[in-house]
């Protein structure tokens, strides 16, 4: 494809900067998939809860006394009032907060203040048989982590996302830990898309962040596609794998074998992606918030052991002689405010996307051509969106 005027190669540039392109993706995708809302331990006990827009639905997830996660529309039957906010532990009930009609955790109207002077005809019968209990949606797990999907009776989570997991790490979220600093959020000033399409962008790897990922052997990555996720595998530099024991910045993930380590890196659609290497487990979700707006979210787990023993990992890695050779160099020379200097690869991926956004207002802006291995992933992330859209789109 040559300079191809006002195509992003299967997309129209519109789908990056018009409200109506975001508006047809937030109700035929965002509102029609499986959407990520958190990691398992979120909602360990009765009573804890944890709320995420999912396209156009607000959707709370609850562990009830039973120990089952039951998810609801956030939404109070009565007019609509947004019922819980965020995050929050032990929930005995849920009250709204407008005129306090209150459901119990299986989501069944219990009380209505001044309801028989107020509402005569709904005191006939036990409040939960009214039918105004709340709307139903569905959770589940995945790899240790929540999803959520607004309809009562979802696709299986595993016909959606099961064919691609045999080309994820071995890793189990579950034994590996969370800490503060393992949770980054970030708004970027571009489309959702080109943030994805960076992530699964072969080609500018060995480039853009020819200073920062270069212990990765990006000559020997393999990637492809199950449905409409994208899978990557790419082996540890020799020198690098050599010496892994010593230099790993952080311990090694006990469970993942020798043989498979590597940086793991696949893409679930349409907005959810992780990261998981020899020393990481990694959620990375990017929610679209305005056309040309984007908040991403990154958690990190790593594994479960002493604080004494990241000290000491930490100072062996520092001896170590291949960080002298691999990693942390900006890709220009200068202050470490200049993104391209920081020798920090996310804010290398941010800076790039941000430049691209800028350009698609240019009048002269194309695409100009496309790598057919490297850059392949991104035409085909496109086609599944343009799919997507289109199916939905004309069977309603
Ligand atoms: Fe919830 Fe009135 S809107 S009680």
């Amino acid at each position: 494809m040559i300079g191809k005027k006002n195509m992003m190669h299967e997309l129209p540039v519109e789908a990056y900067t018009s409200q109506e392109w975001f508006d047809l993706e937030q109700e035929h995708i965002f509102s029609k998939t499986w959407q990520f809302a958190g990691l398992v331990e979120d909602v360990s006990n009765a009573g804890d809860y944890i709320s995420v827009q999912a396209g156009l639905n607000n959707i709370f997830i609850i562990k009830g006394r039973d120990n089952r996660l039951r998810a609801f529309h956030n939404m109070c039957r009565h007019r609509g009032t947004q019922l819980l906010r965020a995050v929050g532990k032990n929930q005995k009930a849920i009250t709204c907060p407008y005129h306090d009609w209150t459901y119990d955790l299986e989501g069944k109207l219990v009380s209505i203040p001044k309801k028989e002077e107020e509402f005569p005809d709904l005191c006939n019968k036990e409040l939960h048989d009214c039918g105004l209990n709340l709307h139903e949606a569905s959770v589940d797990i995945f790899k240790g982590m929540l999803f959520v999907h607004p309809e009562k009776n979802a696709p299986n989570i595993m016909e959606y996302f099961g064919a691609i997991e045999p080309h994820l790490g071995p890793h189990i979220p579950e034994e590996l830990i969370e800490y503060k600093e393992g949770i980054y959020s970030k708004e970027i000033k571009s489309n959702w898309k080109i943030v994805i399409e960076n992530n699964i962008d072969h080609y500018h790897l060995a480039h853009l962040h020819e200073g920062t990922l270069n212990m990765y052997d990006h000559a020997k990555a393999k990637f492809g596609w199950e449905g409409p996720h994208y899978w990557f595998f790419e082996p540890l530099v020799k020198d690098y794998m050599n010496d892994l024991k010593n230099a790993v910045q952080s311990p090694l993930i006990d469970h993942v074998p020798m043989d498979k380590i590597g940086a793991y890196v696949p893409w679930f659609f349409p907005n959810i992606g992780l990261a998981e290497s020899e020393a990481s487990w990694s959620t990375f979700h990017v929610l679209p918030l305005a056309p040309d707006r984007t908040l991403v979210t990154f958690r990190t787990k790593t594994a479960n052991v002493s604080e004494w023993e990241y000290t000491k990992q930490a100072a062996k890695s520092a001896m170590s002689s291949v960080w002298s050779k691999y990693g942390n160099k900006g890709k220009y020379e200068g202050d470490s405010s200049d993104p391209m200097a920081s020798g920090d690869f996310m804010k290398e991926d941010i800076y790039a996307c941000e430049q691209q956004q800028k350009s698609l207002s240019s009048p002269m802006f194309s695409v100009g051509a496309q790598a057919q291995r490297g850059e392949f992933a991104v035409s085909k992330f496109q086609s599944v969106v343009k799919e997507w859209i289109e199916k939905y789109r004309d069977n309603g």
